[in-house]
This record gives C-alpha cells, sequence and structure tokens, in this order.
C-alpha cells in the first residue's frame, strides 16, 4: 500500500522546555479511511481537525480505540527508535476484535508509524524526554443504530513528552478502590478502549482530592484481588518472588509489564502471574515480608509506590522509598529506551531514514 505525502506548508518549529504530556503535536499525522469493507487511501497529512457528522457512531456508543507508544533519540548518532512497536500494534488488533473494528494491516501500521516519525523527526526530544505515538481508531458512520459501524477512520498523531522523572522519583500514593470497578470478566477491560477511562475519572479525581496520585483497582467479582491502576500495572516483590495479576480479560496486557518479567527473568529472579489478595498485601507489608512494590506502564516506565491506602488506613510498603529491584527494573528500561544498553536488541526498532521507508 502505497501511502502519500502531503506536506505542511507552514509547519510550527520544534519546541523546547518542559513539553509535559500529551499537549503537544507535530505537523503532520497518518490518516487512513476504512469504506466498502476495506482500508483506503493511507497518507501523511498536516495536522489538522476532522469534519465529523453529528450522528457519527464514536460520538454514540464509544466505539474508538487507541494505543500509547514511545520513540527515543539514540544520544550518540541522533538515530530515532521505538521500543517494541510490534507488540502495541498487536494489542492495537486485540482492541479491535472486541470494539468490533476492522483490523489494520501489521505491515501498513508500521510504515505509516516510520514515515510520520521520519516527517516529523526534528521533533523527536533528547532522551529522556521522548516522543509519544498515539495511534487511535474511530467509527464515523453517521447513523444512531446500535450496530458496528461501516466507516472508521485510523490515525496516528504525534509530540513530545517530558520524561516521568524530571522532578526525580517521586514513590507512588495510592489508594485502593473499594466501591468502584474497572472492568469485569467478559468485559473490556484488555482493550484499550475510550470508555474504559472514561469510567475511571470520578474514582481517580476522588483519590486525588484526597491527595493519592492514582488508584488500585481491584477485581470486580470478589474486590479481593489486585488488578492493576488507572493507567499501568503493579507488580508485588517479595523475598523469593515478584507477583502481578495474570493477563486474561479484565487488565490490559501492558507491554511495560510484560518486559520487565522477561528481565526479571533474565536476572534469574521468579516473576509469577497469579491474582494478589491486597488483604495479605498489607499484611506482609506490616510484617515486612513484602519488600518493594512498583507500577510499570509506557509513562511512567517503572516508578515505585511508597504507600498504599486500604480500608480507611494509609500502609507503608517497606521505608516508603524506591526500593533496589525496582531501581534496576527502572535503570534496565531507561537505559533499552535510551539505545545505551546492550540488553534485548531486538525490542528496539529504529525509524529508517527518509528514502529508505
Ligand atoms: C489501564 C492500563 N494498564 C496498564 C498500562 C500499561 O501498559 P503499557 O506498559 O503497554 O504502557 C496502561 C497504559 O497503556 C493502561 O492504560
Amino acid at each position: 500500500m502505497n501511502i502519500s505525502v502531503t506536506k505542511n506548508p507552514n509547519p510550527a518549529t520544534p519546541p523546547t522546555g518542559n513539553f509535559g504530556f500529551g499537549a503537544i503535536f507535530t505537523p503532520h499525522m497518518f490518516v487512513m479511511d476504512y469504506k466498502d469493507g476495506a482500508w483506503q487511501d493511507p497518507r501523511i497529512v498536516p495536522y489538522g481537525p476532522f469534519s465529523l457528522d453529528p450522528a457519527a457512531k464514536v460520538l454514540h456508543y464509544g466505539q474508538e480505540i487507541f494505543e500509547g507508544m514511545k520513540a527515543y533519540k539514540k544520544g550518540d548518532d541522533g538515530s530515532v527508535h521505538m521500543f517494541r512497536p510490534d507488540r502495541n500494534i498487536r494489542r492495537f488488533n486485540i482492541s479491535c476484535g472486541r470494539m468490533r473494528m476492522p483490523e489494520v494491516d501489521p505491515d501498513v501500521f508500521m510504515k505509516g508509524l516510520d514515515l510520520l516519525i521520519d516527517v516529523d523527526r526534528d521533533w523527536v526530544p533528547e532522551s529522556p524526554d521522548a516522543l509519544y505515538i498515539r495511534p487511535t481508531m474511530i467509527s464515523t458512520q453517521p447513523s444512531l443504530g446500535v450496530k458496528a459501524s461501516t466507516d472508521y477512520v485510523f490515525y496516528i498523531i504525534i509530540g513530545p513528552v517530558g520524561s516521568y522523572f524530571a522532578g526525580g522519583i517521586n514513590p507512588l500514593k495510592l489508594r485502593v478502590e473499594e466501591k468502584y470497578v474497572r472492568s469485569a470478566p467478559g468485559g473490556t477491560g484488555f482493550a484499550k478502549t475510550g470508555g474504559n477511562y472514561a469510567a475511571s475519572l470520578l474514582p481517580i479525581d476522588l483519590a486525588q482530592a484526597e491527595g493519592y496520585d492514582n488508584i488500585i483497582w481491584l477485581d470486580a467479582r470478589s474486590m479481593k484481588y489486585v488488578e492493576e491502576m488507572g493507567a499501568m500495572n503493579i507488580m508485588f516483590v517479595y523475598e523469593d518472588r515478584i507477583i502481578t495479576a495474570p493477563a486474561g480479560d479484565t487488565i490490559l496486557d501492558g507491554v511495560t509489564r510484560d518486559s520487565v518479567g522477561v528481565l526479571l527473568g533474565d536476572t534469574g529472579r521468579t516473576w509469577v502471574e497469579e491474582h494478589p489478595a491486597i488483604a495479605e498485601i498489607i499484611a506482609d507489608a506490616h510484617s515486612g515480608k513484602l519488600k518493594e512494590v512498583f507500577a510499570c506502564g509506557t509513562a511512567a516506565v517503572v516508578t515505585p509506590v511508597g504507600t498504599i491506602h486500604f480500608q480507611g488506613e494509609d500502609h507503608q510498603i517497606a521505608d516508603g522509598g524506591e526500593g533496589p529491584i525496582t531501581k534496576e527494573m527502572r535503570e534496565t528500561l531507561c537505559g533499552i529506551h535510551a539505545g545505551d544498553s546492550e540488553h534485548h536488541p531486538e525490542w528496539i526498532h529504529k525509524v529508517p531514514e527518509s528514502g529508505n521507508v
């Protein structure tokens, strides 16, 4: 499939300074339409608004999915690479299946990513800042029937984001969510679809109003087992093993989660996917059996959890700071992201220079 390129006649100059998250976008975007049963007209065009019919299904029934990934600049030669984009592409198509949307050919997806990042290569900031990549699909058929849309738009927008650790390593203060649930067996928890996030806004806001950074979701059936966080997976470090919830149909199967699992295995540690019971986690925090807790995801890489609030009380994890395994995992992954590591070169996809895409 040939991807056409229409250059932005008035591109902005790349900004400098503190980028924050998700507020700055580059001058171009990738767009492709699904009509008459096929993907058509893949193109790089100037970044700008879409025109949508007010009856477009996405606006009524939320038939929408997205992904979140990053590209980094390598310090010594300025080349640009993505971290495990194949995993995000695969997860995107898994989300498509659950939300009754048409899959995107992984080769076209990858080619669109490469070409878009290459066109806006000047916008990739120096590491540890990164280029955030947001592939998205929306349903556009103007019809209020509660049925899968016949038409879709797939697009990718990108923009520089600051390092999560710009202000230092700040252990998270989390609250276990004991009233609301994120997902249930048979639901959409494993899909990266907007509705999962819309439903999380109220409980996260309520926790933040009480001084917590984020929440820990429990399983919907028993409210006894830890699932994940607002936009991160969570791991519990014991002397002899590291536990995280299994990637079934209720949690998002994080790329960082999987990468940490592999790195833990590489270093001879035992990584187990089993259901961590919150009551035991809290008891083990008090007895000292629980050594560390960390959150992991594209945004925060690996970040320590210092406090967990459960049943009306704050419970400190170890000394409340960053433990050695959390630090090791964070540093190893950040090194791989920056291109300064010998570990897992197969996780790095170098964005080809113009003319080679
Ligand atoms: C709900 C949720 N869980 C976990 C993650 C972590 O996934 P990843 O490591 O692929 O960023 C994310 C972020 O995408 C998320 O939104």
